[in-house]
C-alpha cells in the first residue's frame, strides 16, 4: 500500500520515533512501566501548567468520547443539572450521552458557525438555579470554529458553576490557561496535538471535586473516580492498559517538550493553518469560518462550484501523498483539511501545489 500523510485532526501522522516506542511488549505489572504512566501524568500537569497539589492527571482507556462520558457521568451527580452549549458534531455527542445516562440537562444550540453570546449563556444561568455544570467544547473539530472559551469560563465561573471542557483537538496545540480559568474538568486524547497514536484518552481533573465524586458513575468501566483511586496507588491502570499506546505517548510528550512546548507548536500549527487558507483562497476556497473564530487545528472549505466532487479531488491528493478529511456538516457542502501533526509549511506548500494542479486540470 502506497504511504500517505494525513491532513485530518486524529489520528494524524506521527514522527518515527513515536512509532518506533511500540516495537517493546511491555508488562503492565513491571515498576518500568508503571513509571511510564506516572511521567505521563506529571508531564500533562505540567503542560496544562496547573498545579499538582490541585488538579490530577486520569489516564482512561478508549478514544476520546470515553473521556467526555466517563466526566459527565462521574462529575456530574444524581442532584446535578449540566448545562450544553453546542455548536457542532461534538456538544451534540454530549447531549446524546447525557440523554443515555438519564443525565439532568438544558442546552444551549448555536449554529456550526457561530459562537453563543456571553448574554445568552449568562440568561440561562441566571434562569436556573438548578444548573450544577457548564459543559462546552472548545476547538469544534466538525468544523474548526474555536470557541470563546475565556469568555465562557468567566461567565460560569462568576455564577459558581462547575466547567467541564471537550479540548480533545485543541489541548497541546493550543494554549489553554486551565487552572487561571478555572477549568475544572478537560478532556483530550492520545491522537491529537500531543501526537501520539489512538488508544487511550485523559482527563485533567480538580483534585477536591474528584474526591466529591464516589458513587456517583452510572457505568463501572466509565467511573472516574475509581480509574483515579486506581492510578493513584502505584501508577497500575485499573483493568488492561494499551501498553505500546501508553509508551508511545510518553515519546511524543517528549518531543512536544523538545519543540519548545505547546506555545511552539501552537506557532507551528498557525503558520501551516494560515499559509492554507491564504493559498486555498487564491484557488477559489472559500473558509467555512470566519477568520477570527477559526482554530490553527482543522479548516472547513466550501465546495468552490456545483460541479466539484469531492472523491474525484481525495482521490488525486491521495495519489500525491495526502489524506483530506470529508465534510461534516448537513447543511453545505464542505471538506476539511487539518494541519496538526507531524506536518509542516513544507508539507502545505507540496499540498497546494497539488490542488493548484487539479483546478487546472478541471478547466481543461
Ligand atoms: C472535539 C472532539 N470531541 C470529541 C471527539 C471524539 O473523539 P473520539 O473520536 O476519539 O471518540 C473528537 C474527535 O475528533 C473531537 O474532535
Amino acid at each position: 500500500m502506497k504511504s500517505y500523510k494525513l491532513l485530518t485532526p486524529g489520528p494524524l501522522t506521527t514522527t518515527m520515533s513515536v512509532k518506533a516506542a511500540m516495537q517493546f511488549d511491555r508488562c503492565t505489572w513491571d515498576d518500568d512501566y508503571k513509571q511510564i504512566t506516572r511521567k505521563i501524568r506529571r508531564q500533562l500537569l505540567a503542560i496544562a501548567g496547573v498545579s499538582p497539589a490541585e488538579y490530577t492527571a486520569v489516564l482512561l482507556q478508549g478514544s476520546g468520547s470515553f473521556g467526555v462520558e466517563a466526566v459527565l457521568t462521574t462529575a456530574v451527580g444524581p442532584a446535578g443539572k449540566c448545562l450544553f452549549i453546542t455548536n457542532g458534531a461534538y456538544g451534540e455527542r454530549m447531549v446524546k450521552m447525557a440523554s443515555y445516562m438519564g443525565l439532568c440537562h438544558t442546552v444551549l444550540a448555536m449554529p456550526c458557525n457561530q459562537v453563543p453570546a456571553a448574554a445568552d449563556i449568562e440568561k440561562i444561568l441566571a434562569g436556573d438555579a438548578a444548573i450544577t455544570h457548564v459543559a462546552l467544547v472548545h476547538c469544534e473539530t466538525t468544523s474548526g470554529i474555536l470557541n470563546p472559551l475565556a469568555e465562557i469560563a468567566q461567565i460560569t465561573k462568576a455564577y459558581g458553576k462547575i466547567l467541564i471542557v471537550d479540548a480533545m483537538s485543541s489541548f497541546g496545540g493550543v494554549e489553554i490557561p486551565v487552572q487561571e480559568l478555572g477549568i475544572d474538568y478537560l478532556v483530550s486524547s492520545a491522537n491529537k496535538c500531543i501526537q501520539g497514536v489512538p488508544g487511550f484518552c485523559f482527563v485533567l481533573a480538580r483534585i477536591d471535586l474528584l474526591q466529591q465524586c464516589e458513587g456517583n458513575a452510572r457505568s463501572l468501566v466509565l467511573d472516574l473516580y475509581d480509574q483515579w483511586r486506581h492510578m493513584d496507588g502505584d501508577g497500575k491502570w485499573r483493568y488492561t492498559s494499551p501498553t505500546h499506546v501508553v509508551a508511545a505517548f510518553s515519546q511524543a510528550l517528549d518531543e512536544l517538550e523538545a519543540e519548545g512546548g505547546v506555545q511552539a507548536r501552537q506557532q507551528r500549527y498557525q503558520a501551516s493553518n494560515d499559509l492554507l487558507r491564504t493559498r486555498l483562497k487564491e484557488l477559489g476556497f472559500a473558509a467555512y469560518i470566519a477568520e477570527e473564530r477559526q482554530s490553527p487545528i482543522i479548516t472547513t472549505f466550501l465546495f468552490p462550484d456545483a460541479a466539484f466532487c469531492f472523491q474525484d479531488f481525495y482521490q488525486h491528493v491521495k495519489e500525491r501523498g495526502y489524506v483530506l478529511y470529508p465534510g461534516k456538516l448537513t447543511d453545505s457542502d464542505t471538506f476539511r483539511i487539518g494541519n496538526i501533526g507531524e506536518i509542516y509549511e513544507t508539507d502545505i506548500q507540496q499540498l497546494c501545489e497539488i490542488i493548484a494542479e487539479y483546478m487546472r486540470r478541471r478547466q481543461t
